[in-house]
């Protein structure tokens, strides 16, 4: 069996399997090649053959044990009828969503295909042309974590505004989650169908919801889907994204059916071995930035990381993206050094 999908059932391996979030990225020349190839980066998510070829390019480079869908979390925004666009060097811009009329204008869980169509030819390809060792995960992100987006219109350094919404229209912001909540349920599931083995389910901001509401929009909305989906799907192996969830990252995969959850760089491994990992496998969680400086201290950051999860089920991965100035052999010898090539 692939050695993903073996941490995912909670086998503890002598070496943690390896993939990096945003591993088809900026900082690799051949992708940013592909993708003025296609004209713009959501022509890219768009576009079969391209999408496909970029997904590869880091699993022909480095032989990493998975290979993500190149697509973005925001594309299911777009698919229930919101304007999308990227401004070049800035991020993704959105229509907002304000209050009810921005809600009625949405279309239903059911209508979504017909734009997200490219990208389940993306997942066939892909499980015709990974190698057979290679794991391919599909993913979308977490239903608060897109509405951020599509109520803010754009990132915000506090999702301010999608606080603002849950505050002054609780109605609209609850059925907003719920109809995100479904939808992404459909996404995911036509996902699995063409060929995704393995789901992980991104909540970026899963950090800025505190207390109930982490309760309810973070931990809830991830419940039902993973609920649905394996019921839909049984054995799917599902990763939790809840960025900056600290504390609350104890008991998550216990209360939401995750098999595993992805830690970012804020979380201390040895915490994590003693109250995450007890539950089961976990993913992460190298700070993004060591890809960047690389050296010695890439080597011990790794070497302590594979250490500190050596006791229980464990995939390696980075906290979060590799940024567009990691430098592309450092992504080699931080796998070297997982590997235990490294001198
Ligand atoms: O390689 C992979 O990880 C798979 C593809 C992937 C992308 N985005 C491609 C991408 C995945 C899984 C995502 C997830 C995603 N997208 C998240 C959740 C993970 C996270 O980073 O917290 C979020 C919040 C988004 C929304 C998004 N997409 C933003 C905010 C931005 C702009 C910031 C940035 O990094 O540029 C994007 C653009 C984006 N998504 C790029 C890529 C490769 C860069 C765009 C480009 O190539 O021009």
């Amino acid at each position: 069996m692939k050695t993903i999908l073996r941490a995912l059932r909670g086998e503890t391996l002598p070496t943690p399997p390896i993939w990096m979030m945003r591993q088809a990225g900026r900082y690799l020349p051949e992708y940013r090649a592909t993708r003025a190839q296609a004209g713009d980066f959501l022509k890219l998510c768009y576009n079969p053959e391209l999408a496909a070829e970029v997904t590869l390019q880091p699993i022909r480079r480095y032989g990493f044990d998975a290979a993500i869908l190149f697509a973005d979390i925001l594309l299911i925004a777009q698919a229930l009828g919101a304007e999308l666009w990227f401004e070049t060097g800035e991020g993704p811009r959105l229509s907002t969503i304000t209050g009810p009329d921005g809600l009625r204008a949405l279309k239903g869980k059911d209508d979504i295909h017909a734009t997200l169509g490219p990208v389940y030819e993306t997942v066939r390809i892909l499980s015709r042309e990974l190698p057979r060792e290679t794991t391919l995960i599909g993913f979308a992100g977490a239903p608060w974590t897109v509405a951020t987006y599509m109520i803010a219109g754009r990132g915000t350094p506090d999702q301010g505004p999608a606080h603002a919404l849950k505050s002054a229209d609780r109605a609209t912001f609850e059925a907003l989650i719920d109809l995100l909540t479904e939808a992404t349920i459909e996404y995911l599931s036509a996902q699995v169908e063409a060929g995704a083995e393995v789901i992980k389910l991104f909540d970026s901001w899963a950090g800025s919801l505190k207390g109930a509401d982490f309760d309810d929009f973070a931990l809830q909305p991830a419940k039902r889907i993973i609920a649905a989906l394996k019921a839909r799907h049984p054995g799917l192996p599902i990763i939790a994204f809840p960025r900056e969830a600290k504390e609350r990252y104890e008991g998550f995969a216990r209360a939401t059916g995750a098999d595993c959850v992805a830690l970012d760089n804020s979380v201390d491994a040895a915490w994590a071995a003693a109250h995450v990992q007890v539950d089961g496998c976990v993913q992460g969680n190298l700070t993004p930035h060591h890809l960047v400086t690389g050296g010695q201290p890439l080597v011990d950051a790794t070497r302590e990381i594979v250490r500190a999860f050596s006791g229980g089920p464990h995939i390696f991965n980075l906290g979060h993206g590799i940024t567009p100035d990691a430098d592309p052999e450092n992504v080699r010898l931080m796998i070297e050094t997982v590997r235990g090539a490294a001198a």
